[in-house]
């Protein structure tokens, strides 16, 4: 299992910027929250929003790994390229499975892929960005074929999202002039079920289409079809991550918050955040392979908590602020801040306990300075180097808790995406917010359609023109 260290949390350690281990204990007021919070979740789990709980178990299990696995067998050999178009949680859970489970080298080396496709996530409309990847397909080499070999893999809950429309609009055009008739044998759409624009589309053209289930936000969809499909195709075991995701549900499932990872990651950071001004939440991963994680986080934390209203009404401007940092990387840039600037942060460090593939740092150049390195272990640096920063961090009373993956594989990888799912849905609750909803994201997206000339969406675009027009300040 996922384990949570959190003793660096407490003010046996980090003094006054730590919490009273008494807070946290049987009969207090934290503890009787969890548990009554406990008590809600199972209530409401599977229900509402909170159907993405269901989805590592039956019947929700079953169904998403056998549709998922049939269209990515029927796929197989076909492709020597995927392309996923999506954005925000149609996304970031994609590009944060491949690259945790997938080497680095995936893209570039058709021996590490095995004959899976490679895969690129296309998650923003930069164009010059988009064009290199089509330019790419188009002309990509492996058994040549260019654009007949690549598959599309267009994920939309809503089908309106204007980043992704228009990605979709583009390689649509591009895939039916190129391929003619049959064009549609290139493209798997991830959408509603039953209703919305992608949903028409894909049964005006024909589409293969796999679901993004009812009732499962953009966020908390990475266990479902939405991150399972491209993960198959690229040779992830679906299996063993929802196993791990069942697992550190059962685990999350205890009223008592000692014996609770995700109740416990969520009432140290929701008390830190509230009582001790610590509202900067920074995951620092100590592996390249789980920094992408750290993205698919700041979207969860951010957005689901990030709100200005509680559920009466009142305004509170909740939320805290996440960071990704990247060790040791970020020991270089980053730590002289976390350790001498504002007290301001909590630091999740993750660990991993043992590597896949380890290098031996050789003997024999005999340098006095760095001799001290000849013989040892990378991952015994890397892992010394994560723990000379806790201490550190100890040192300067700067709270901080560790994640450790006793490996990295896509069981353990599953336990860590529950835990914050779960753990947001704590968050969301001890905060008294709607973590399922994202109301300040609308404003941006309607002006978006007023600039770009969505018909009734006029008033939009004035208001644009007179907030940011005028006198304008320039330099
Ligand atoms: O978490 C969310 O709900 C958002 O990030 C959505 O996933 C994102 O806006 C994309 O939406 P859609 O899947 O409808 O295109």
């Amino acid at each position: 299992m996922l384990t949570l260290d959190f003793t660096n949390c407490l003010a046996t350690h980090v003094g006054s910027h730590g919490l009273d281990p008494d807070l946290l204990a049987p009969g207090s007021e934290v503890h009787n929250a969890i548990a009554a919070a406990t008590k809600r979740l199972a209530g409401s789990r599977g229900k509402g929003w909170e159907r993405w709980r269901e989805l590592p178990f039956e019947p929700m299990r079953s169904q998403h790994v056998s549709a998922v696995t049939t269209i990515a067998e029927q796929c197989r050999g076909r492709f020597d390229t995927m392309v996923v178009l999506g954005i925000g949680g149609s996304a970031l859970g994609n590009i944060a499975l491949q690259s945790a489970l997938n080497p680095p080298t995936w893209n570039l080396s058709d021996s590490v892929r095995k004959g899976a496709p490679r895969l690129f996530v296309v998650d923003n409309v930069d164009p010059a960005y988009f064009a290199s990847v089509l330019d790419f397909c188009q002309q990509s080499t492996g058994n040549s074929g260019g654009l007949s070999r690549t598959l599309f893999n267009v994920i939309s809950k809503s089908g309106e999202t204007a980043e992704t429309a228009a990605q979709f609009m583009v390689i649509r055009d591009l895939l039916s002039r190129t391929l003619g008739k049959d064009y549609a044998q290139n493209i798997v759409a991830v959408t509603d079920p039953a209703k919305g624009t992608m949903r028409q589309i894909c049964e005006r053209e024909g589409f293969t289409t796999l679901p993004v289930p009812d009732g499962v936000g953009g966020r908390f969809s990475v266990l479902s079809p939405v991150g399972l499909f491209s993960a198959a195709m690229c040779g992830i075991d679906s299996d063993a991550l929802l196993t791990g995701a069942a697992d550190m549900d059962k685990a999350c499932g205890n009223p008592d918050l000692q014996h609770n990872p995700a109740a416990m990651l969520a009432a140290l950071l929701v008390e830190l955040g509230t009582s001790k001004g610590k509202t900067n939440h920074v995951l620092m991963p100590y592996s390249n392979a789980l920094y992408l994680l750290a993205d698919w986080y700041r979207q969860l934390w951010a957005e689901s908590l990030g709100k200005e209203h509680d559920l009466q009404g009142n305004r509170v401007f909740a939320g805290f602020t996440p960071i990704k940092a990247l060790g040791t990387t970020d020991q270089h840039s980053q730590v002289q801040l976390y350790r001498e600037g504002p007290n301001d942060k909590v630091i999740g460090l993750m660990e991993v306990g043992q590597f896949d593939h380890d290098v031996t740092i050789p003997t024999g150049l005999n340098v006095e300075a760095i001799g001290y390195l000849e013989g040892k272990k990378m991952s015994a640096l890397l892992n010394a180097e994560k723990r000379a920063t806790e201490y550190a961090l100890l040192e300067s009373q700067r709270p901080n808790f560790t994640l450790k993956f006793p490996r990295i594989d896509a069981y353990h990888v599953g336990q860590f995406i529950n835990l914050w799912q779960i753990a947001t849905a704590y968050a969301g609750l001890l905060l008294n917010v709607d973590a399922y909803d994202q109301p300040a994201v609308e404003l941006g997206k309607q002006a978006t359609c007023g600039l770009m000339g969505r018909k009734g969406y006029e008033k939009h675009l004035s208001s644009v023109d007179e907030a940011l027009g005028g006198d304008r300040r320039v330099i």
